[in-house]
């Protein structure tokens, strides 16, 4: 079988993870170069890789012509990477959010539709083994309507340099970077988000003159009645984690990240009934142990939508819903008051 040519964009953590993910299936695919501007840092990847180091991307693209590039540079710079590589010919994969802003999110889209190739966003919510089982379980009907969803964040990853991307006003802050995780999952599993009320403050982080979310919840209303509540914070002293719940009119739904065990289920629904609590073998490693599960997961599915011409899971328009759920919420949190959320399909 011909294996298909891959190359990655963005060397950091994201970009190390999904490289590993190609690397553990070698019969579908060749890392043909790595890229980041930290020269650094590609030619280091090139030798763990055994690969081609670029610090152009639009150079790599046009000395490997690859099948599939994947973005996993910050959030402002993905879609200039993401059209470059789709008027390359290049199927694209690309980090969540899918742009900090709907202007570069309708740019992605546009230009991967126009040139006719593979476009999905690596949200690692949607391929996380004890997510898919909640979906599954939901599906099914096993915890009956849902009435109430919530979902926690806590991760310990203040910026704290100056010039870090993360504070460069044109990424937002915490309800973009980590909100769009749970605003995607949440309208995956609960349904499509209507209206938002948030609040979002800037409270740890200490650097002069820097517009940035720090600490953010979110209180939702679906449009299937529904309500949900996401609360993130960067900036936890503590082990990190992230937990989900989940209230259905015939059972309930908890997932914590820090558990081994992740997710425990209740259910009165006459063919999922369970005893009480039950606690399903699922497969995990405790938060952010997960992460090389999730993009592992993710990274296949691409493949596989490419090698036998699928339409990806996690499309451009879904991550622009997310996206556009964020940024709502940022308008509510500037205007103090619940914000609709406008269609953007
Ligand atoms: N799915 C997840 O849970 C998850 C986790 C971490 C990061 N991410 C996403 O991945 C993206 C990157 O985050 P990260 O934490 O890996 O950041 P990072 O700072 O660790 O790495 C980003 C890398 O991109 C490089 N870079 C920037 N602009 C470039 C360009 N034009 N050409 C080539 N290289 C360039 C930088 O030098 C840096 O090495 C973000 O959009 C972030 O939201 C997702």
């Amino acid at each position: 079988m011909k294996k298909l040519k891959v190359c990655i964009v963005g060397l950091g953590f994201a970009g190390s993870v999904h490289t590993d993910a190609y690397n553990s299936i070698p019969d579908k695919v060749k890392i043909v170069g790595v890229c980041d501007m930290n020269r650094e840092k590609a030619e280091m990847m090139s030798k763990s890789y055994d690969t081609k180091a670029y610090t152009d991307y639009r150079e790599m693209l046009k000395k490997e012509k690859p099948d599939i590039v994947d973005v996993c540079v910050p959030h402002h710079a993905h879609a200039e990477v993401v059209v470059a590589a789709a008027n390359a010919g290049a199927n694209v994969i690309v980090e969540k959010p899918l742009a900090p802003n709907l202007e570069d999110a309708n740019r992605m889209i546009e230009a991967t539709k126009k040139a006719k190739v593979k476009f999905m966003v690596a949200e690692d919510q949607l391929f996380l083994p004890a997510h898919r089982m909640a979906k599954d379980l939901i599906d099914k009907g096993a915890i009956g309507k849902i009435f109430m969803a919530r979902a926690l964040s806590v991760v310990c990853d203040k910026p704290v340099e100056q010039n870090a991307w993360q504070l460069d006003p044109r990424n937002l802050g915490v309800l973009m970077d980590m909100g769009v995780h749970y605003f995607m999952a949440l309208d995956w599993l609960v349904g499509e988000i209507e209206s938002v009320n948030a609040m979002k403050e800037k409270v740890v982080v200490d650097l002069k003159g820097k517009e940035y979310d720090d600490n953010a919840f979110t209180i939702l209303k679906f449009k299937n009645g529904a309500l949900g509540e996401v609360a993130l914070t960067s900036c936890a002293v503590t082990e990190q984690y992230n937990r989900l719940e989940f209230y259905g009119t015939e059972g309930t739904i908890l997932i914590d990240h820090s558990w081994e065990k992740p997710l425990m289920y209740h259910s009165t629904h006459p063919e999922t009934m369970t005893n009480g609590w039950v606690r399903p073998d699922v497969e995990h490693l405790t938060y952010p142990g997960y992460y090389p599960i999730a993009f592992g997961y993710e990274v296949k599915h691409f493949v596989d939508c490419v090698l036998k011409n699928k339409k990806p899971d996690v499309t451009g328009e879904y991550g622009r819903r997310a996206v556009n759920v964020a940024l709502t919420a940022y308008k509510s949190a500037k205007s103090g008051k619940i914000q609709k959320v406008e269609n953007v399909d």
